[in-house]
């Protein structure tokens, strides 16, 4: 084993993913489409345990962490091993990131970084479709957060159980940035694993959240093709809306948007009447991602630093990915 560390950062979807088409093999029931960050990075290293060992050691530096990060950090091991001519237990630590479970894609940040870094320290392909099929297994979301810029993960290209995300369009693209405005870091009562399980099996919604999917990222990606920003905003808000009206109509209902994310989209659209070029997104989290152009950008910072109940603000560019390269690798 060799051991490694590597980074990674969060995802958003423009185009969401939201429920499963197969719970075990972790396959998506809608294609999506999102924006791989620069930041905040999660670190994760993972090197080989002690001969004394009887099993791996996982030491989550993040606070709170969330309650299924262990478990999913245990079956992913046991996952990578299987795949793996290495047999042995492994130490792994992570620290950074966004606050955790909080809607601001903590997981696909860490489990992308997990896998990057597993696949190297246990010798499994480094081809960037490998390692975000594998980074899949512990998040969805993490799959996308391996490739960098803006990036399509489709459960119509899985084959043989193996789906990777890949990038369609370079970080610089259109010159965007993105805008979160965070409401409540604290974490969410409902998961997303749990808030999109519930929502499928339950939801009158869920069926027509599915026919829109593959229309909508048509659309989207059209819209990327022709550099037309405001295009892409008006798919990603309906998208966005269109997810979270599924999960309300759940049973238990989920509703995710807090005052302050109400607040906060009604302040995205009065940007946009007063000429600005933004539009938002909401995950599992009362928290808003407003996504603009970068001559927009402190504009935007200011206007969402005025929404009362809004905590803080905090600015992101279109990044990289996890890809091991020299200078991120140890
Ligand atoms: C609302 O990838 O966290 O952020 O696959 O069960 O781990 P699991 O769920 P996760 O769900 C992310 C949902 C979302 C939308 C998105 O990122 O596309």
């Amino acid at each position: 084993m060799i051991r490694t560390t590597t980074r990674a950062a969060p995802n958003f979807a423009l185009v969401k993913y939201w429920g499963k088409a197969d719970d075990e093999a972790m396959i998506p029931a809608v294609p999506s489409l999102s924006i791989t960050l620069d930041g905040p990075e999660i670190e994760v290293s993972v090197e080989p345990a002690g001969s004394e060992a009887t099993g791996d050691d996982v030491s989550l530096d993040v606070a709170p962490v969330p309650e299924p990060w262990r478990d999913r950090t245990q079956r992913f091991l046991d996952l990578v091993r299987a795949r793996s001519e290495e047999t042995g237990w492994a130490v792994v630590k992570a620290r950074g990131g966004p606050p955790p479970a909080a809607g601001l894609a903590s997981s696909a940040a860490y489990f992308a970084a997990l896998a990057q870094a597993s696949s190297r320290a246990y010798g499994l392909p480094l081809d960037p479709e490998s390692v975000s099929d594998l980074a899949r297994m512990g998040s969805v979301s993490a799959a996308r957060s391996v490739p960098g810029g803006i990036v399509v993960l489709d459960p119509a290209d899985a084959s043989s159980g193996r789906l990777g995300a890949h990038t369609i369009f370079p970080p610089t693209h259109m010159g965007m940035a993105v805008v979160v405005a965070v409401v409540d870091p604290s974490m969410k009562p409902v998961g997303s694993s749990e808030g999109m399980r519930l929502t499928r099996d339950t939801s009158p919604y869920f069926e027509a959240w599915t026919a829109c999917a593959r229309e909508d990222l048509g659309r989207a990606r059209d819209a990327l093709e022709a550099g037309d920003f405001a295009a892409l905003g008006r798919i990603a808000e309906t998208n966005c809306l269109r997810m979270h009206a599924s999960a309300m109509a759940a049973d238990p209902p989920l509703v995710y948007l807090a005052p302050a994310t109400l607040a906060a989209l009604a302040r995205v659209h009065s940007l946009r009447q007063e000429g600005l070029s933004c539009f938002f997104t909401v995950d599992a989290g009362p928290q808003v991602k407003v996504v603009c152009l970068e001559e927009d950008v402190e504009s935007v910072r200011d206007g969402m630093q005025g929404v009362t109940g809004v905590q803080d603000v905090l600015v992101q560019r279109p990044g990289p990915g996890s890809l091991i390269s020299p200078d991120r690798e140890s």
